[in-house]
């Protein structure tokens, strides 16, 4: 199996409110993407293909090595994903889609992604259970019902695919479809997804809070 990495970089990060794109937001004193090209690269993956925002192409190109191929991104996440996917070596029959706002996913969540697909799945997700008690809520913001947490997920990246996967169901797609990830877009095309468990140090970097939460890691 040969796995190809994308990397979904081409986000402006509005609700970070920083004065850049959020892939290129410092961490540890080097930019959110380097970190998220670095967990693919650390667990063998070394075909990487990031998508960025076109006004900033150049920046990324400064910060990222130069063997890490860039293309340009869409308006939304769907998109950029849809334009790497396109871009990728034509080598690879397996495909791992990660965030780049998840600069502190450990090799170990890549490695057992990989593992699933070698293994046979088509198409596979790191997951980390639900802590909170969960409910429903109606347009007054009062609660209408509970979500029984015991079947509810949290869903990280990389997400990995069989590239044949992907690309069918990409290409079944509207050109304006969007979805929040990969596992939906393969999903709505009928294929079953399945998990592996995620990390909590995985999480997401979307608001200042999350951002100054991962430097207390990088520190600690
Ligand atoms: O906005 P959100 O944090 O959910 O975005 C998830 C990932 O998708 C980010 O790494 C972001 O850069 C990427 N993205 C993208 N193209 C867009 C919007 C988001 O590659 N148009």
């Amino acid at each position: 199996m040969h796995a190809v990495g994308i990397v979904a970089a081409a986000g402006s990060g509005l609700r970070l409110g920083a004065d850049r794109p959020k892939a290129l937001v410092p961490l540890g004193g080097r930019a959110l993407v380097c970190w998220a090209v670095d967990t693919l690269r650390d667990a063998g993956v070394a075909d990487v293909v990031v998508a960025v925002p076109a006004p900033e192409r150049g920046a990324f190109a400064a910060v990222l090595p130069a063997d890490v191929r860039l293309v340009v991104g869409g308006p939304t996440r769907t998109a950029s994903v849809r334009a790497a996917l396109a871009a990728a070596p034509d080598r690879s029959d397996a495909v791992l889609v990660h965030d780049a706002a998840r600069p502190l996913t450990p090799p170990d969540v890549v490695r057992r992604v990989l593992d699933a697909l070698a293994h046979g799945a088509a198409a596979v997700v790191p997951v980390l259970p639900v802590v909170d008690t969960t409910v429903t809520v109606d347009g007054d913001g009062v609660l209408t019902g509970a979500v029984p947490r015991e079947t509810l997920r949290r869903v990280q990246t990389p997400q990995g695919f069989a590239r044949a996967v992907l690309a069918d169901a990409y290409a079944a797609l509207p050109d304006d479809a969007e979805f929040t990830d990969d596992a939906a877009v393969v999903r709505a095309a009928g294929t079953p997804v399945a998990t592996v468990a995620g990390d909590e140090r995985a999480g997401k970097v979307t608001v200042a809070h999350d951002l100054a939460l991962a430097e207390l890691q990088v520190a600690g």
